[in-house]
C-alpha cells in the first residue's frame, strides 16, 4: 500500500469521545468546513447546510437537551449505559449538516461532506466524534425543537452531526479493519 499524506490522514482518523476543550482556530475551521464543501454530491446538487456551532450559550444549551432527551430503544442485545444518552464531551465545535429534503441525493452527499470534514481535521491534528444523538432523536423532544429554527433551515434534515475539538483522552484501539472486500 502506498503511504502518502492522505492516507496518513485516513488512517489516523478515530472517533474521539471526549475532547480537550480548547478551542479550533478560525482557519483550521475554514479549512475543515471546505474539506466539506468539496464533496461531490448527486447532480452538483450541494443540497446541504452546515451549522457550524461555537457560542459557548449554544452548545450549553444543546448539552442541556442531551441530558432531557428521552433515551431510543436499543437494537436487540445492545445496552444502552445509564445517564444521559450524549453529552457534549467538552468539545468546542459542533457542526451539524442538513439537507435539502427535495434533493434525492442529500442523505449521501451529507454523509460525505462530514466524512470529508473528518479527514481534513485529522490532517490538521483535530479530533472528531459523530453525534448520532443529534440526527437521530434530538429534535424528537420539545426541547430540542425549540432549538431547531436556530440550527436546521426550514425544508432541510439533520443528516450528520459531528464534534470536533482537540482530542482528549487517547481513544482505544478498535483493531484492524475486517476484510470484507472481493474483487469480482
Ligand atoms: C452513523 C454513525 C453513528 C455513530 N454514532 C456515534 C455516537 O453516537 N457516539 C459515538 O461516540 N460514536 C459514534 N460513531 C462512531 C463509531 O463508534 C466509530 O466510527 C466506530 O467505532 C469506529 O471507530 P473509528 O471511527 O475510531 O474508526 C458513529 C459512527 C457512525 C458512522
Amino acid at each position: 500500500m502506498i503511504h502518502n499524506e492522505t492516507m496518513k490522514s485516513i488512517l489516523s482518523r478515530r472517533s474521539y469521545k471526549i475532547f480537550d476543550g480548547l478551542p479550533i482556530g478560525d482557519e483550521e475551521l475554514e479549512t475543515i468546513l471546505t474539506a466539506g464543501l468539496y464533496a461531490p454530491t448527486g447532480m452538483n446538487g450541494q443540497p446541504w447546510h452546515f451549522t457550524v456551532v461555537r457560542s459557548r450559550e449554544m452548545l450549553n444549551r444543546i448539552g442541556e437537551v442531551f441530558k432531557v432527551m428521552p433515551k431510543p430503544t436499543p437494537p436487540p442485545g445492545i445496552n444502552l449505559p445509564p445517564g444521559p444518552i450524549e453529552t457534549m464531551r467538552n468539545a468546542p465545535v459542533m457542526i451539524i449538516v442538513s439537507g435539502r429534503e427535495s434533493h434525492p441525493t442529500n442523505f449521501q452527499d451529507c454523509c460525505l461532506a462530514m466524512e470529508n470534514m473528518f479527514i481534513a481535521a485529522a490532517s490538521l491534528g483535530i479530533a472528531s466524534g459523530w453525534s448520532h444523538a443529534m440526527v437521530k432523536d434530538f429534535f424528537n423532544c420539545p426541547e430540542g425543537l425549540a432549538l431547531k429554527p436556530k440550527l436546521v433551515p426550514e425544508g432541510y434534515v439533520v443528516r450528520a452531526a459531528a464534534f470536533f475539538g482537540y482530542p482528549g483522552p487517547e481513544v482505544k484501539d478498535r483493531g484492524p479493519r475486517k476484510g470484507t472486500i472481493s474483487y469480482v
